[in-house]
């Protein structure tokens, strides 16, 4: 069995990305657990609030790495770059620095990402890699998953309809197990 930590880089209800990664759960082989975290609760990154009062939420993600094989970012694009939500989850999850090696170094790391434009998070994805370069990851390179025109792939509550996409996820998510 093998645990992959997934984090959604965007917090609204609606979210393509949320939704992207709830139909990879779903297209998941049995031998895949996939544990969820939350960005949600994060305070903004302060260093003074990391030394006076390290936040549970922080740590919580540090802790669901941890316990993890892999780490998997399904990331929004904004302004052709990486979310700021979700950069400042991984940026409080590299706190204490000392704690990198631990938490990041050597994990291999997948990433996917859609959009309701033409582009398909193509500039957000690339715009990771030297976050990932910087904490020792091990990327996955095996397949993309760039979802561009989003909202033709949902239903009204978020459920994705297209079968060639979910089987698309289902080899996305099997080779980063076999990677793993
Ligand atoms: C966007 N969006 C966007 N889309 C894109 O393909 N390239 C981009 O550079 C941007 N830039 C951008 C900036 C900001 C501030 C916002 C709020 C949005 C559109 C974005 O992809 C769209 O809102 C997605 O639906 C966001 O992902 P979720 O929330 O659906 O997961």
């Amino acid at each position: 069995m093998k645990t992959i930590f997934a984090l959604s880089g965007s917090l609204r209800k609606g979210s393509f990305n949320t939704a992207l990664l709830r139909a990879l759960v779903a297209a998941a082989p049995q031998d895949v657990a996939i544990n969820v975290g939350s960005i949600r609760e994060l305070p903004l990154y302060d260093f003074d609030v990391e030394v006076a009062n390290f936040p549970k939420s922080a740590q919580d993600l540090k802790e669901g790495l941890i316990n993890a094989q892999g780490l998997l970012l399904v990331t929004p694009e904004y302004n052709n770059s990486v979310p700021g939500v979700l950069k400042n989850a991984i940026d409080w999850m590299t706190r204490p620095s000392a704690d990198i090696a631990r938490v990041f170094r050597n994990k291999p790391v997948a990433i996917m990402g859609a959009s309701d434009g033409p582009g398909g998070t193509r500039l957000s994805q690339s715009a990771w890699l030297p976050v990932f370069r910087t904490l020792g990851m091990r990327p996955y390179y095996g397949s993309t998953l760039y979802m561009d025109r989003a909202s033709n792939y949902f239903d009204a509550n978020g459920n994705l309809l297209d079968d060639k996409m979910k089987e698309r996820l289902q080899k996305f998510v099997d080779g980063f197990r076999d990677f793993i």
